[in-house]
């Protein structure tokens, strides 16, 4: 690994939503990275950050309070990583300006992940999909770059299903979200749509789930990432949870796995060599349950810190092979704690182009 010159500073563009927000507590006291700058719409730009945003969780950390907030433009935010909370209405458009003015762009919204250039990571499963950025480099011209991370129940079902495609080879996968009010922004939901309630539908949620798995669990190359060879199909609830999202899935292998050749394979999985150690890395990235009533989001949503996926309820499916459970944060793994971790590697890797 290549020692970063510390700290860094970044920016949070998005910083009052509810996935900028979780950026602001976990970049406090980040040992490599200083929250430079906050960035916003124009309604909050120029505003203190304390005045703009209805903070959801804890305290505020004072430092940011004071911050003015800026607008989405390179030429106000000068951190040469930024992380984006943006909204996907605008997201596309703001972070192609920064990367071309040279910034490392790390995004949680849909708009690049599935451009072939464009690394879609989770740090754990496909962190050689960094090497993509070269690519993107080369052909779009751009001195900086961009990263994604996945859809936030994409995350929780990719992360279960990454030990068990390498071991016996995903062939249909069948995913069944329960997903959490946070995964809407704030201020999201209405109460009286959500409480006591289901919504079967989240607008745009299953096409991401049902092509964002096969990019992450496929093999990159110099030409881009040939996709992991499997079908999915998805439904996508909202569901009373303040934080977590739960994924059922049945899926069918290439080989059927026995049960506790697939058990061991959950339990012994801990991702990347190169992830391990990194600031925001997890001890474990699965934590795999063998009692019958896990996981929970109440019981296990802050599992590692928000960045453990919670795997369990194993057991064999009658019209597939397997059926199990994945649960995990949403506004963490799923989002600011993914893209940090990114970060963190591409930091660690020198491939930031900042360090
Ligand atoms: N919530 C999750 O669990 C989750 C998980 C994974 C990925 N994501 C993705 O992360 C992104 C943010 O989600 P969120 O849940 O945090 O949404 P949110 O709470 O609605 O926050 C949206 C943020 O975007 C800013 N914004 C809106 N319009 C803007 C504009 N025209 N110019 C500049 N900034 C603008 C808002 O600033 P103002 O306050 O000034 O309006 C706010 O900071 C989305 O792309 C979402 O799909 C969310």
């Amino acid at each position: 690994m290549t020692s970063p010159r510390l700290p860094i500073q970044v920016a949070v563009l998005g910083a009052t939503g509810a996935v900028g927000q979780t950026f602001v507590r976990l970049l406090e006291g980040h040992p490599w990275f200083t929250l430079a700058e906050v960035a916003a719409s124009e309604r909050s730009a120029g505003r203190a950050y304390r005045d703009v945003t209805r903070w959801i969780e804890g305290e505020m950390p004072a430092a940011v309070g004071d911050m003015q907030v800026k607008s989405c433009d390179p030429t106000a935010v000068s951190s040469p990583i930024v992380f984006s909370a943006l909204d996907s209405s605008v997201a596309g458009e703001v972070e192609a300006a920064f990367d071309a003015a040279g910034r490392l762009v790390l995004s949680n919204a849909q708009n690049y992940r599935m451009e072939p250039d464009v690394p879609l990571v989770i740090p754990e499963v496909n962190a050689d999909h960094l090497a993509l950025l070269d690519l993107q480099r080369a052909r779009r011209g751009w001195p900086g770059g961009i990263v994604t991370n996945a859809n936030c129940a994409a995350t929780m079902a990719a992360v279960a299903l990454a030990p068990l495609h390498a071991a016996f080879g995903a062939r249909r996968v069948f995913v069944a979200t329960m997903q959490a009010v946070s995964g809407a922004g704030y201020p999201g939901v209405p109460s009286l749509d959500i409480l006591g309630n289901v919504i079967p539908y989240i607008g745009d949620e299953e096409p991401k789930l049902e092509r964002e798995m096969q990019k992450m669990l496929g093999v990159v190359g110099a030409a881009g990432v040939t996709n992991a060879p499997f079908a999915v199909s998805a439904h996508a609830n909202r569901v009373a949870v303040e934080n977590g999202h739960t994924v059922c899935l049945s899926v069918e292998f290439e080989r059927d796995p026995a049960l506790e050749d697939a058990a061991r394979a959950l339990r012994d999985w801990t991702g990347a060599p190169v992830v391990r150690g990194l600031p925001s890395a997890p001890d474990a990235p699965l934590h795999f349950f063998e009692s019958e009533d896990r996981p929970q989001p109440r019981r296990d949503v802050m599992r590692g810190r928000g960045m453990t996926v919670s795997v369990g309820r194993l057991r064999r499916d009658p019209l597939f092979h397997l059926k199990f459970v994945a649960m995990g944060h949403n506004t963490i793994r799923g989002a600011a704690g993914g893209s940090i971790l990114n970060a963190e590697l591409l930091v660690a890797t020198g491939r930031a182009g900042v360090a």
